[in-house]
C-alpha cells in the first residue's frame, strides 16, 4: 500500500524515532509500503518518520541502470531495523543532496565517503553492512532521518565571523 511522504514542516520530521522491538507482520507490512512508495516516489531511500512512522526503520535501493547519469553502482533493495552508523571515514564529499521530504531543495551535504552500519533485518538478526561513495551518502542521509536530522539542518550555513 502506497503511504503518503510527509514534507516539511512536519514535526515527525525532526523528531528521533523510537527502536524497534517487535519483529512482526506489521513491520514487515510496513517495510513493503515504504519499498512500494520508494519505487512510487522514484527515490532511493526512505525511513519509516517520513510515512509518519516514528521506528528506526529504513529501506534503500538505487538501480544505475535506470539513471541517466548514474551517481555510483546499484545497490541492491536493503531494508534495515534500527540502524546505527558504527564507522565514519575521515574523507568525505560535498555533494547535492535532495530529499522527497523536502521538495524541489538540493543542498550540498558533507558526507563521509566509506562506512560501516550495522542493524538488524525483519527477522531481527544483526547485520553489518561497509558502504562507500554514493551507498554511503544514501545511508547517512536516511540514519540521519530516524535520528530526526534533515538536510536543512546539516546546510546550515557556518556562523559568520564578526565584521570587525
Ligand atoms: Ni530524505
Amino acid at each position: 500500500m502506497l503511504r503518503r511522504i510527509l514534507t516539511v514542516p512536519n514535526s515527525i520530521l525532526n523528531t528521533p524515532a523510537s527502536a524497534v522491538s517487535l519483529f512482526d507482520r506489521r513491520l514487515k507490512g510496513l517495510a513493503d509500503d515504504m519499498i512500494e512508495t520508494m519505487h512510487y516516489a522514484s527515490g532511493v531511500g526512505l525511513a519509516a518518520p517520513q510515512v509518519g512512522q516514528s521506528l528506526c526503520l529504513i529501506v534503500v535501493e538505487y538501480n544505475s541502470a535506470r539513471d541517466d547519469s548514474p551517481r555510483g553502482p546499484s545497490i541492491p533493495l536493503t531494508i534495515l531495523v534500527n540502524p546505527e552508523i558504527v564507522h565514519f571515514s575521515i574523507d568525505y564529499k560535498i555533494q547535492l543532496e535532495g530529499c522527497l521530504s523536502i521538495p524541489g531543495v538540493e543542498l550540498p551535504i558533507k558526507r563521509s565517503q566509506r562506512i560501516k552500519i550495522v542493524g538488524q533485518n525483519l527477522s531481527g538478526d544483526r547485520v553489518k553492512i561497509n558502504a562507500t561513495g554514493f551507498s554511503a551518502r544514501i545511508f547517512q542521509h536516511e540514519v540521519d532521518h530516524v535520528n530526526g536530522i534533515l538536510i536543512t539542518d546539516r546546510a546550515k550555513p557556518h556562523r559568520r565571523s564578526p565584521n570587525l
